[in-house]
Parts: C-alpha cells; sequence; structure tokens
C-alpha cells in the first residue's frame, strides 16, 4: 500500500492526477514507483490532467522496451545487477583542507584562540536553539535574579557534601557555580558533562559570587526528521583496518572484498553489494611503526611503506563505481592530534591516482547526494568515554551522542591532543545526516535526532593489550547504511557471511 501511496505522489508531482481506477491497477503491480518513475511531467500546453489505466499500460509497454535496449551488466562473478552503476557519483567536501589551512605553532596564544573560536561558534548555535536571553559573566556578578550564561567549564567536581561545583568561563570573566544536592535531575545532567564544553547555565547569582544553579542546557541537535535520498543507493562504513598487524583478519577482509565485486553472499547480500555506490574508511587503515611500546613484536609489516602498498593493492581490488573516501586515523603516519589531516596521498604509492578514491582529513564534513556525512575517527573518545555515565567501550553509541549532544568531537583539552588552530574545526557546526566513526574497535549503532550514527568496528582480532584490559572487539562486522530508506544493516564476516549475516539495526 505504501509503494502506492508514493506511486501515486510521484504521479502528482509530475502535475497530473489520478484516476480510482488507475490506483486499483496500481494495487495489483508488483512495483509500482518503477512504473510511474519515467512518466514525463506534464507540459503547460497539454489539456490532459488525469493519468487513466490505459496510460499506466502504455507506460509499461514502454518502460519494457526502454529495458531491452539497455545492454545488460555484466561484470566478473555472479553479481549480474548493479543499481549504484546507474548513478553518477555526487561527493562534495565541505570543510577545509587541514593539511593545508594550518597555521598552529602550539604556542599560548594559538590555544586563547581555539578556545575563543570554540566558544563563540557553540555560543552562537545555543543562542540559535533558544537561549538568546543569556548574559554575559561579568554581568551575571552584578544582578540578583534569574538568569541564563553561556560558559565553557574549566573545572567540575562533586563535594563531600554531594553537591557539585564547577567553574565556568566566558570572554567576559569565570564564575564559580553549584548545582545543590537537593536538584537530582540537574545533578544527573552533571554526570553527562565534560571539562571545556560549553553549555548553558540557569539559576541565579548567590552569597558570596557563587551562581546557584537551576537548570543545564546543551548545545545539542535540532529534533530532525530522518533525510534519505531519491536513489536507491547504499554507504558501506568501515575503519580500523590494521594492516601489518599479526592480528590483522586478512581472511575476513579478504571475503569482504570479495563480496564487494559480487563473488560472494546470498541473494540479498549481493543485492546489497550491487547498490554500494561509497565506502568510507574513518582511519587506522594500518596498524602504523612505533606507535606504542614494542610494537614491533605483533607486526607481520614492520615498514609502514609496505602497509600502505598491501592497502593500495587492496583497493585496486574495488570497483570502480565505488567511490572509495578515506580518512586517517592515530595509527596512520600523520599528525595524531584532531584535526588530523589527510594521510599524504604520496605514502600510499600515489593512491589518487586511482579514478574512485577521495582522500580526507578527520574530521571531514561531506555532502553525498544531498546528505551530510561526517567522518570521524574517535581519537577522543578515549578520553570522553570514563567521564560520562552514558558511555563505555561496550555501550559506543553513548559516546557519539555525547559528541552530538555537546556539538564537539574532541570537547577535553586532555591526554588525546589537539591541534589548536586559531579556527576550532572540531565543532559540530552542522547537524550532520550520517556520522561515521571508529578507532574503539566496537560496533555500535544510532539514531538520533534524525543522524544516524555509526561506529564501525574493525578488521582487527582481540589484541593481547585489549585482553589484559578486558576490552571486547567485534572484529569482521561491516555497517551498510541503505540512504533511500535511512536503514542500516550489518553484514558479519566473522561468521563467514551465513545466512543471518545481514541484521537491520532499528
Ligand atoms: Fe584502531
Ligand atoms: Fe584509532
Amino acid at each position: 500500500m505504501e509503494k502506492v501511496r508514493e506511486a501515486v505522489k510521484k504521479i502528482r508531482e509530475k502535475g497530473y492526477l489520478v484516476s480510482p481506477k488507475t490506483i486499483d491497477m496500481l494495487k495489483e503491480e508488483e512495483n509500482p514507483l518503477e512504473i510511474v518513475k519515467n512518466i514525463e511531467e506534464k507540459e503547460e500546453s497539454s489539456s490532459k490532467a488525469i493519468i487513466e489505466p490505459e496510460d499506466i499500460e502504455e507506460q509499461i509497454k514502454k518502460n519494457k522496451e526502454e529495458t531491452d535496449e539497455k545492454p545488460k551488466t555484466k561484470i566478473k562473478g555472479k553479481l549480474k545487477q548493479i543499481p549504484s552503476k546507474e548513478h553518477e557519483k555526487e561527493i562534495e567536501i565541505i570543510n577545509k583542507d587541514i593539511s593545508k589551512e594550518s597555521r598552529s605553532k602550539g604556542e599560548v596564544e594559538d590555544f586563547v584562540e581555539n578556545f575563543k573560536s570554540r566558544y563563540n561558534k557553540i555560543y552562537k548555535i545555543l543562542r540559535s536553539r533558544g537561549e538568546n536571553s543569556a548574559v554575559k559573566i561579568e554581568n551575571a556578578k552584578k544582578k540578583n535574579e534569574k538568569i541564563k550564561v553561556i560558559g565553557l567549564i574549566t573545572e567540575m567536581k562533586s563535594t563531600k557534601n554531594g553537591h557539585v561545583f564547577m567553574k565556568v568561563e566566558d570572554p567576559t570573566g569565570l564564575m564559580k557555580a553549584l548545582v545543590p544536592k537537593n536538584k537530582k535531575s540537574i545533578i544527573e545532567k552533571t554526570d553527562e558533562l565534560v571539562n571545556d564544553e560549553v553549555i548553558a547555565l540557569e539559576g541565579h547569582m548567590g552569597n558570596n559570587n557563587l551562581f546557584i544553579i537551576n537548570n543545564i542546557h546543551c548545545p545539542d541537535l535540532p529534533v530532525r526528521e530522518l533525510k534519505t535520498t531519491e536513489e536507491d543507493i547504499a554507504i558501506a562504513t568501515t575503519s580500523d583496518i590494521h594492516i601489518g598487524s599479526n592480528y590483522f583478519l586478512k581472511e575476513n577482509f579478504e571475503n569482504f572484498l570479495k563480496w564487494l565485486k559480487g563473488e560472494k553472499g546470498n541473494k540479498r547480500q549481493r543485492e546489497l553489494a550491487g547498490k554500494i555506490k561509497y565506502l568510507t574508511i574513518a582511519g587506522d587503515i594500518v596498524d602504523g611503526v612505533g606507535i606504542y611500546p614494542e610494537q614491533e613484536k605483533e607486526l607481520e609489516l614492520t615498514d609502514i611503506y609496505l602497509q600502505y602498498k598491501q592497502f593500495k593493492e587492496y583497493m585496486e581490488e574495488i570497483p570502480d563505481h565505488i567511490e572509495i573516501i578515506i580518512g586517517p586515523g592515530n595509527h596512520d603516519a600523520v599528525n595524531k592530534a584532531d584535526p588530523q589531516p589527510k594521510i599524504p596521498p604520496e605514502l600510499i604509492e600515489n593512491i589518487e591516482e586511482l579514478p574512485n578514491v577521495t582522500m580526507i582529513g578527520s574530521p571531514a564534513l561531506l555532502k553525498i547526494h544531498g546528505l551530510r556525512l561526517l567522518v570521524y575517527h574517535g581519537t577522543s573518545f578515549d578520553d570522553i568515554i570514563p567521564q560520562i555515565k552514558s558511555a563505555s567501550y561496550e555501550n559506543v553509541k553513548g559516546v557519539l551522542r555525547k559528541t552530538l549532544k555537546s556539538r564537539h568531537l574532541h570537547p577535553i583539552y586532555g591526554e588525546k591532543p589537539i591541534t589548536p588552530e586559531r579556527e576550532d574545526h572540531l565543532v559540530i557546526e552542522k547537524a550532520p545526516d550520517i556520522y561515521h566513526s571508529g578507532h574503539v574497535h566496537k560496533n555500535g549503532y544510532d539514531k538520533y535526532r534524525g543522524t544516524i550514527c555509526v561506529n564501525s568496528g574493525t578488521w582487527q582480532e582481540k589484541t593481547p593489550f585489549q585482553r589484559r584490559i578486558g576490552h571486547k572487539p567485534t572484529p569482521g562486522r561491516l555497517p551498510i547504511i541503505e540512504t533511500k530508506k535511512g536503514k542500516i544493516n550489518v553484514l558479519r564476516f566473522d561468521q563467514g557471511l551465513n545466512e543471518e549475516g545481514v541484521k537491520e539495526k532499528k
């Protein structure tokens, strides 16, 4: 019924009315949308106003003639139809290329400017989200009534009496603030806050210039409908391949490439392969060299060039109609501080010479068929996960949600380094439609306020280090986003791509 409704809508969009008999006829058809999609738009001069059953019959005939004329696509393997080939690639990189932009020397003034930029960008977001009555901290000190301020948290701790104390700062000054212990729901909100994030505080100035907090607002995403594409295509998302490591799951990964080429999988799995138009790789392509002490003992390939050579050979196997988007991670041979520049193409034997490769930094914001796609490796997640209650290495979707709520990919200036660019490129200025990250080697999926979130796992089996700390990675799983339906599927290459391989994530 849904399909019929869509088909009728399509006809109306072309400028025609639809007779009840036509609707009955469409109900009998298996794929009514396919039939009507080629109906030509009504010309102004045309006196024809209604689509009748005979028009549909005529259209079916025309469609058939057209398909008969088209040569059938043949490729190696058993994949006969590749719908994604029919669509031109539509890809645009929206954010600036950090590798060319970087002016930071890592000096104090750079950090001051970087934090100013963060504050100003998130201040704007908060105001656009309704916090437009906020006053400056220097003025807050003089007021006695209920007010709002927008500030960056510089310190936060629980007192021994159960209150939460914090210091917040804006460009005009610093303020001490307190959530009284009896405000349980607000205390709970502080369990989700981290240092260096920008929030709005509601409350009043109490004694000794201590601001008493009544409520806390995060910049958060606006509530939106999930955005989908006209084209029935799919994006395969992956990361953390770790080529060169003794623990790289070569067989699983090579099976993934075979599936992409249509040489593996059951009917449904092959159909999905035919829809893949993009493959995003969110960093940690190789295991790298000298990333942690005594890493060489765990390397099969100890030369970084050989690791990238192997990667290029794999990428060459991917059919040209699939655009490969490649970003860096902390194991790749580029600056490890966020934002990371793109991996120099010459490091991967001039990989950009392949016709279907786009190199990006981390983070990167792209537009694909009208969808905003945010790709970020996820290095900051190690700092955020221990700080908030809603996230853990078992539950990575909590950390993706946190970064969206605070509208910042790397809020804590902590262990994981940040390059203090004069402009803070880590603020999530525009709400993404798809947010793809990696790094924690654990698959996670979420749909949050109109954003599809995917953490794409790994192709590296559990390492001795992970065993020691009790981390349970989920290798060999491939999340795929069908953009027309806004649906996430997962293929399990770790389970030999068996019948239960395609799992839909709600
Ligand atoms: Fe990794
Ligand atoms: Fe990583």
